[in-house]
């Protein structure tokens, strides 16, 4: 038996969950962590909410509220958003709990007194009217890369992670002048210190998945900074040393510890302790957006402190929504309190699972969950599940019927029914949660099919024996379903428990043990039930219905004129030079050749190219751009790119110079 310590991203405490939340993180966690149980391993699987930061300060701010009110709100929230979905955490704290103060700063002195944080002096956005430094989010500007309105740490449009100063006209965001630039002095990690052995880590980890890796390596390549550990703000873990009044620990530097801190927790109620987990096997469950933190940061202060750094980290991709990205600030999402005043849990947990592989980007489309729930679920899972219990009710007064003289075709479909368990039981152990549920629902065709083929409504009056092995091969097969499906659908599986009187359902192994004859089952229900097309209208037209009144509410639309349109000048180029900008770790300066002339344009691409990939890559081009200065360097126009990924748009064919429309 193994002892595997379990843990999910806190989510922050400004909000409900949305789907996304689920899909990346809280889902697999939960299907791999009640496999395990199932299978016997020790399993404790923790969270908590994440409660400090700007986003929390500069929402209490506007609503006149302490932050501890809001996080408490969103707490409250998020637990019974995680409830609802039936996520078996064994342990969910705050980090505004005591004992996660507690492990924060003593976790901070252990760094400090081994000199791996030091104190450095830094400029950093003063408001002289709020008097108090502006760290991330208390304050907003232009980006200084897409030029659209960004956060102190970070553009939404482009994707850029930021640093205040690097603003163009910042604004205090709570009295919207324009903030000085003032001396202070901040503790920083020696995350440097530790670079060979992340290095190390990242490289010879044969568990992480290839998204992890891939990050990884890349970041790692380009070397590592130290990190600025602490904010001057009032909301916050306070900097245990005297010489710090007035500055906290980085929302980031103490949220990681979350997991240790909901553990020890969960250890005192229990008097068992976490540390017997975390040494035997620990995975983290996390959405792709902080594989930089969990990756480089987290095991680099773990290894600062001494500490085992995690076996496993598994990341979840991005789920989009009608096939656009999802916004909470457009209201483009769907919240899990929302979903479950509709639906089922299960229908939920089955369609992400079933159409989302954990490593690829996708959507959640309300037409597509109703054709999965009805055509794969209802018809195949739900089907074969009802008409096995009806007619074992029906002809055999609900007794497992006996099973003498299997024909070829009961001894194939048998053999499958064997295999199942294991095969599913491979893939969650393997994080392939989808492949699991997909070959559950390839088994469950196949029993359809033997079902239809065997026809035992007519063999039951020309062949009983034939009817009854059937139904005895059936019901071992629905059997196997209420043990195999569980990690997915827990309440379901529930269902067919109870219709089936199972005692041990909770073992993985019992869904090998066959259901001797004679043994009594109860009378069917459905499990089921299609969605009508009504119901999945209503949500759809919800859901534009948020857009709509999110649009005239910020005054936005999405449509231009074709006028609009012709103002921008694009034109094909070609990058002849590109060298890296000094003290930037995200722009490249390049010289363009745009047909007439050679033009200098400063890009953020450093963390997706080298300067030597770019040279005569062909570009898409805005050339009628205001000049503006990065850096010092002067930049007159921009590079076209994705904004996830920063994928260049290389019309290769095209002639230089020509111009797009
Ligand atoms: O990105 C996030 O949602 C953060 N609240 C994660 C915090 S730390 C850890 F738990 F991932
Ligand atoms: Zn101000």
């Amino acid at each position: 038996m193994s002892k595997i310590f379990i843990s999910c991203a806190l989510p922050y405490a400004n909000g409900p969950c949305h789907l996304g939340h689920f899909r990346s993180t809280y889902l697999p966690a939960d299907i791999y962590a009640r496999y395990n149980r199932m299978i016997g391993n020790d399993v404790l699987m923790v969270c908590a909410t994440d409660e400090h930061g700007t986003p929390i300060a500069v929402k209490a701010d506007k609503e006149n509220k302490k932050p501890i009110e809001i996080s408490k709100r969103y707490h409250d929230m998020i637990m019974d958003d995680i409830e609802s979905m039936n996520v078996t955490f064994d342990n969910f704290t705050r980090t505004t709990d005591e004992k996660h103060y507690e492990i924060a700063q003593n976790f901070f002195l252990n760094l400090y007194n081994k000199e791996l944080i030091y104190k450095k002096n830094i400029t950093q956005l003063y408001c002289e009217n709020c008097n108090k430094f502006l760290p991330d989010r208390y304050v907003k500007g232009i980006c200084p890369i897409c030029k659209n309105e960004a956060r102190g740490d970070h553009c939404e449009k482009c994707g850029i992670a930021l640093e205040p100063t690097e603003l163009e006209d910042p604004k205090c965001l709570t009295c919207d002048s324009t903030p000085i630039l003032k001396e202070t002095f901040q503790y920083f990690f020696k995350l440097s210190d530790f670079e060979d052995d992340i290095k190390e880590y990242i490289e010879n980890n044969k568990n992480l998945p290839d998204n992890v890796r891939n990050y990884a390596s890349n970041w790692i390549n380009e070397g590592l900074n130290d990190w600025v550990l602490t904010r001057d703000m009032n909301w916050g873990i306070p900097v245990p040393l005297d010489e710090a009044k007035g500055k906290v620990i980085y929302v980031w530097g103490e949220a990681l510890l979350g997991y240790i801190s909901s553990a020890a927790q969960w250890s005192d109620k229990t008097d068992i302790s976490w540390k017997d987990y975390w040494n035997d096997y620990v995975v983290h469950f996390i959405g792709k957006d902080i594989i930089y933190h969990h990756s480089i940061f987290w095991p680099g202060l773990l290894k600062g402190y001494g500490c085992k750094m995690p076996d496993n980290i598994y990341a979840g991709e991005f789920l989009s929504l009608e096939g656009e990205k999802m916004s909470t600030s457009k209201n483009w999402v769907i919240w899990i309190s929302d979903f479950v005043k509709n639906f089922e849990p299960d229908l939920l947990r089955f369609y992400l699972t079933i159409n989302a592989p954990l490593n690829k980007d996708t959507d959640f489309s309300w037409k597509d969950f109703q054709r999965r729930i009805n055509n794969d679920l209802a018809d195949v899972i739900g089907n074969l599940l009802h008409r096995t219990f009806t007619f074992t009710n029906k002809f055999f007064d609900g007794k497992i019927p006996p099973y003498l003289n299997p024909s070829d075709e009961d001894l194939e479909f048998e053999g499958i029914i064997r295999k199942l368990p294991d095969t599913v039981g491979e893939h969650i152990s393997n994080f392939e949660f989808r492949e699991g549920l997909v070959e559950i629902f390839r088994v469950c065709k196949i029993a359809n099919k033997y079902f239809n083929d065997q026809e035992p409504w007519k063999a039951i009056k020309e062949d009983s024996q034939k009817a009854s092995n059937t139904l005895y091969l059936s019901n071992q097969l629905a059997k196997t379903l209420a043990i195999v499906l569980k990690p997915y659908l827990p309440t379901k599986a529930g269902e067919i428990v109870e219709i089936m009187n199972l005692t041990t359902p909770n073992q993985w192994k019992d869904a090998k043990a066959y259901l001797p004859e004679g043994y009594q089952i109860n009378k069917p229900k459905p499990l089921f039930k299609k969605i009508d097309d009504d119901i999945i209208e209503v949500q759809i037209e919800k859901l534009k219905q948020n857009l709509k009144y999110n649009c005239e509410e910020n005054k936005m639309t999405d449509l231009i004129t074709i006028d609009d349109f012709e103002t921008l000048d694009i034109r094909i180029g070609q990058i002849k030079e590109a060298e890296k900008i000094e003290k930037s770790d995200k722009l490249l300066k390049l010289q363009v050749d745009i047909g007439d002339e050679l033009r200098q344009i400063v890009a953020g691409l450093a963390q997706y190219y080298t300067p030597e990939e770019l040279i005569n890559r062909k570009v898409a081009v805005v050339v009628n751009l205001q000049p503006v200065k990065l850096f010092g360097t002067l930049s007159e126009g921009m590079i076209l790119a994705t904004d996830e990924s920063a994928a260049l748009l290389s019309p290769d064919e095209c002639e230089i110079g020509e111009r797009i429309r």
